[in-house]
């Protein structure tokens, strides 16, 4: 399996872990621990200093979601729309950038990612982008490029976790993500199913393109469709299976709102894929009466093969706890 392979060329989802864990995984391996935008819960989203306390925490593998900039290069950003994390709507000199634009799921009246230049980005500073998390350490740090977010991987020898974000909208923007994502993973010398990336999307004609392109490990993103009974992906994961090697849905999939596991883990490995759902958050859990820890117990006793989560600390000592049997 790509995933075994991966993970034992890394040596990363033990790192943390001393004894062999009793998780259900696709591997054998423990669950790895993946920074979601970095120590995300702490420090503002996406940028380096987030992703350094992620990797001081133990996380074992860290999460950029990528945009594109007006002269392509790819930057670290949640949406293609900037007001949220950072300041640019205080910076006068970008004032007349406002535009209205629709993003997929509605009109939006902002600051677009696709309208700077690098350069420009480079000005900004980025501002924590929930009200009920720490505004302390806004205005201090820097919208990071995808290269800058692999050269610190790199540093510290874990793995990076892309995410293309609305890869359509930027072709239709005249920007290639694909071209720029393969660009970048050439000049990291990442190209063979054991390079430590996971390039994910929730759009599959990319990663069905990618398959074809270049052999590192490639993760479909789903969300929970409209269903009358138990909720279903939105892509069947026997279609997943014929481009991609692992599949990251959104938690209710794996486990309900009473933390009972649904199944879909035991679907997906029986296919030959790993699951990494997303996002397990010390302040929004899957249920207002469900403790973050018993939630990352039920996920590891799902059998997930890794989770995305806000707050690694939490997530590296729960797993710890979790492996060691106690
Ligand atoms: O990529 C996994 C998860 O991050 C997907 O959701 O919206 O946080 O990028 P989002
Ligand atoms: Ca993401």
């Amino acid at each position: 399996m790509l995933l075994i392979a991966l993970m034992a060329a890394l040596g990363t989802a033990t790192a943390t872990v001393d004894a062999p864990c009793a998780a259900p995984t696709l591997s054998g391996e423990a669950p790895m621990i993946i920074a979601h935008r970095g120590a995300s819960g702490e420090l503002p989203e996406h940028t380096i200093a987030a992703y350094r306390r992620a990797i001081e925490q133990g996380a074992d593998v860290i999460e950029p979601d990528l945009v594109m900039t007006r002269d392509g290069a790819l930057i670290v950003r949640h949406d293609r729309y900037l007001s949220t994390t950072t300041d640019v709507a205080d910076r006068p000199e970008f004032a007349d950038r406002r535009r209205r634009v629709f993003d997929g799921r509605g009109f939006r009246n902002d600051w677009w990612a696709e309208d700077f230049t690098l350069e420009e980005i480079k000005t900004l500073r980025a501002k924590q982008p929930r009200a009920d998390r720490p505004a302390d350490f806004n205005g201090q740090f820097d919208v990071p490029t995808f290269e800058e977010v692999i050269e610190l991987a790199k540093e510290f020898g874990i793995p990076v976790y892309p995410e293309t974000k609305a890869p359509t909208a930027h072709a239709e923007a005249g920007l290639d993500m694909e071209a720029a994502l393969l660009a970048a993973l050439q000049a990291a010398g990442w190209t063979t199913a054991d390079a430590p990336v996971f390039v994910q999307s929730f759009e599959a004609d990319i990663l069905r393109s990618l398959n074809e392109k270049t052999d590192v490990t490639l993760v479909q993103l789903v969300y929970a469709g409209p269903s009358i009974r138990r909720p279903r992906a939105n892509i069947s994961l026997d279609a997943i299976v014929e481009y991609a090697d692992g599949v990251g849905p959104s938690k209710g999939l794996v486990i309900d709102g009473q933390g009972a596991d649904t199944g879909f883990v035991s679907e997906a490995h029986a296919l030959g894929l790993f699951v990494h759902p997303w996002t397990v958050r010390d302040d929004q859990p899957v249920a207002p009466d469900v403790d973050v820890s018993e939630e990352l117990n039920r996920l590891f006793d799902a059998g997930v093969d890794g989770v995305f989560v806000d707050f690694p600390q939490t997530a590296v000592e729960v797993r710890a706890t979790y492996c060691s049997g106690t």
